[in-house]
């Protein structure tokens, strides 16, 4: 039995790829550069999207690596074996080179290898392909792959409802191995709707049983308890477009492999918080709180919620991009993730007043993954300054709240309403304020505080779709205003610098904008002034702004810039600043923008640099 802690399959890994031609990147930020419709990234293949629809990657075309991603679509689930909101994802691409054929090989001779790989019984392993439907064929492909990887390993490998399990060689006996799934199951982006680079998968899982599974009660790819996905291959040879899927130019191969997982199956327990990636901070949590983990179903949830939530907020703090709790899009679910530990925290009754042990926690996972995530370290002031601030924070509306408790509760009854004010503006869970109310023999009118928690949601999802239509994550208005200036930015870089100026990323906080272009060289001095001047002219003309809605195609032809494709829906919104007819910038984008120029102040380059060979990135101010 070879042994492995979770640095060294990371690294098991990441070299076994190397040795197999793959460039190793490191780890994008948790902020997409480029994609301002979602928070976070949330796999490997994100930050790779221009790449796997046909732009050439500096670093070739077999990449690996080890992505940080936060997935706040299980959040709930947080507290059993095996969700988390951070992980790490374990991923191999190839751009146009290999195909399924390598691909299936590696995967299977990585997992059960013992001299390159984990060393795993193939007989636990299982797996999942595309069963075909109108948009694309069942993945037969990967079926007469999987076959010859298992013979391979000496199992008789059959396709489940499809074959029967007459021995055809004395010596071995069939198993059914591979399970043809829908496109709700076998495709990356799930369920094939998300406009750009996708395809169909074949998954890969663990058994945990101890014999055969019971086929009839237990199955792949339906949430059952003892299969574990570990693996997802994609076989990207498809865009979608318009709701059409198109062949790409290029056939892609993209897998994600969770490491919390890989590690927990590694080490034969089926609990990831068992892991050396979770355990030093359940030990600080058990020390702080003299519980045990293991000792009974609550306290093991909240050890877990406390642990998975602390190390996502070290990540995001930690990540470059300098994140802040607030109350809007990234900055919110930080506070969100806060303040849920601290809720969980009272739950294991480890004192809030204990200023000790967000620091202590802090601290291992920083020392843990410093040497990896080398942001961590140099983070690390800023992490632990921005949760002293945060755990303040929450204390000054906890004991704002109580004041505000203290008058309610006076008339002796506490409607849904009132508990709910309590739970929304001043972040009281409802099991405090049930706490709270019980001291007072008050009974809490709960059927009406789901009522007004569910009206709630439903103006936030409103809000949040809002927000995703516009394309901007932060609608404030120092957001709003930089948005409009990055538009006077990319025309005046076109004036001065010509064609070539392409955009090819935009990030966007209250404080700066950031824009990355393609330039071969660096700005001069009198360049940037130029780009200046041209901006602030603009701003100063007072130029209104205007929209109109129309599709793609159209919109390129007459002269709007648009320079993200496969992101755009059927409708696209064009933006022109000035005269529509003969307007100073014209751009395909969703807003939101202001009305005019005037409201902007005046624009300063601050920074000039490149990112990558070919790309210059500016960051620029309004004042
Ligand atoms: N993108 C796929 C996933 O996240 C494989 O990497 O599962």
């Amino acid at each position: 039995m070879i042994k492995l802690n979770s640095k060294e399959i990371r690294e098991r890994f990441l070299k076994f790829f190397k040795h197999r031609g793959h460039t190793l990147l490191s780890s994008a930020s948790l902020v997409p550069e480029n994609d301002p419709s979602v928070l976070f990234t949330t796999a490997g293949m994100q930050p790779l999207v221009p790449y796997l629809m046909g732009e050439k990657h500096p670093a070739g075309r077999r990449l690996a690596n080890s992505q940080k991603c936060v997935r706040l679509t299980d959040i709930d689930e947080v507290g059993d074996q095996n969700h988390s909101t951070f992980f790490e994802m374990l991923g191999n691409w190839s751009l146009g080179d290999y195909f399924k054929n390598d691909s299936v090989e590696w995967s299977f001779l990585f997992l059960t290898s013992a001299e390159e790989g984990l060393g795993l019984d193939p007989k636990k392993i299982y797996v999942s392909i595309f069963a075909g439907d109108k948009d694309s064929p069942r993945d037969e492909e990967s079926i007469f792959l999987w076959k010859k990887a298992f013979a391979k390993a000496g199992l008789d490998a059959r396709v489940y409802g499809e074959e029967t399990l007459e021995p055809a060689d004395d010596n071995l006996k069939p198993s059914f191995r591979i399970f043809p799934l829908d496109k709700a199951e076998n495709w990356w982006p799930t369920g094939g709707k998300h406009p750009g680079p996708q395809g169909p998968d074949t998954e890969i899982f663990f058994y945990w049983g101890n014999q055969e599974p019971n086929l009839a009660k237990e199955r792949i790819g339906f949430n059952d308890k003892n299969f574990w996905e570990i693996w997802n291959n994609v076989f990207m040879e498809y865009s979608l477009q318009n709701g059409k899927y198109i062949s790409l130019s290029q056939k892609n191969v993209d897998t994600g492999m969770g490491l919390e997982r890989i590690c927990a199956v590694f080490n034969g327990q089926k609990d990831i918080f068992l892991t050396d990636l979770y355990q030093p901070i359940i030990r600080i949590i058990e020390m702080e709180s003299q519980l045990s983990y293991g000792q009974d179903e609550k306290i093991t949830r909240s050890m877990r919620i406390i642990a998975d939530h602390l190390r996502a907020v070290v990540f995001l703090l930690g990540d470059d991009s300098r994140l802040q709790p607030s109350n809007l899009g990234h900055g919110y679910v930080l506070r969100k993730l806060i303040r849920r530990v601290i809720r969980y925290q009272k739950v294991l009754n480890i004192p809030l007043e204990n200023k000790n042990f967000f620091e202590q926690i802090a601290r291992v996972i920083v020392e843990n993954y410093a040497e990896t995530y080398p942001e961590l370290g140099r983070n690390f002031n800023y992490i632990l300054e921005e949760l002293k601030k945060e755990e303040e924070r929450f204390h000054q509306t906890l004991d704002k709240g109580l004041r505000e408790w203290e008058k309610i509760s006076k008339k002796g009854s506490l409607t849904g309403e009132e508990a709910f004010l309590l739970f929304a503006t001043y972040g009281f869970p409802l099991e405090l304020t049930r706490e709270l109310a019980a001291e007072k023999q008050i009974v809490i009118d709960e059927k009406s505080f789901r009522e007004a928690f569910k009206k709630h949601q439903q103006v936030s999802r409103q809000g949040a779709e809002k927000r995703f239509r516009g394309g901007l994550i932060d609608d404030s208005y120092e957001n709003v205003k930089l948005h409009t200036a990055t538009h006077l930015l990319q025309s005046a870089l076109r004036q001065v610098l010509g064609d070539k100026v392409e955009q090819k990323g935009s990030n966007i906080t209250p404080e700066r904008l950031r824009f990355d272009f393609s330039y071969p060289q660096k700005l001069s001095l009198e360049q940037i002034r130029k780009v200046e001047e041209i901006v602030n002219t603009a701003i100063n003309s007072a130029l209104p702004l205007n929209f109109l809605e129309t599709n793609y195609e159209e919109a390129i032809q007459h002269g709007a810039l648009g320079f993200f494709q496969n992101r755009y829906e059927k409708k696209v919104k064009v933006f022109t600043i000035g005269d529509p007819q003969k307007p100073f910038s014209k751009e395909i984008c969703g807003g939101p923008h202001v009305k005019n120029t005037g409201e902007l102040g005046h624009f300063k380059i601050i920074k000039e640099e490149s990112t990558s060979a070919g790309i210059r990135r500016i960051k620029g101010i309004l004042e």
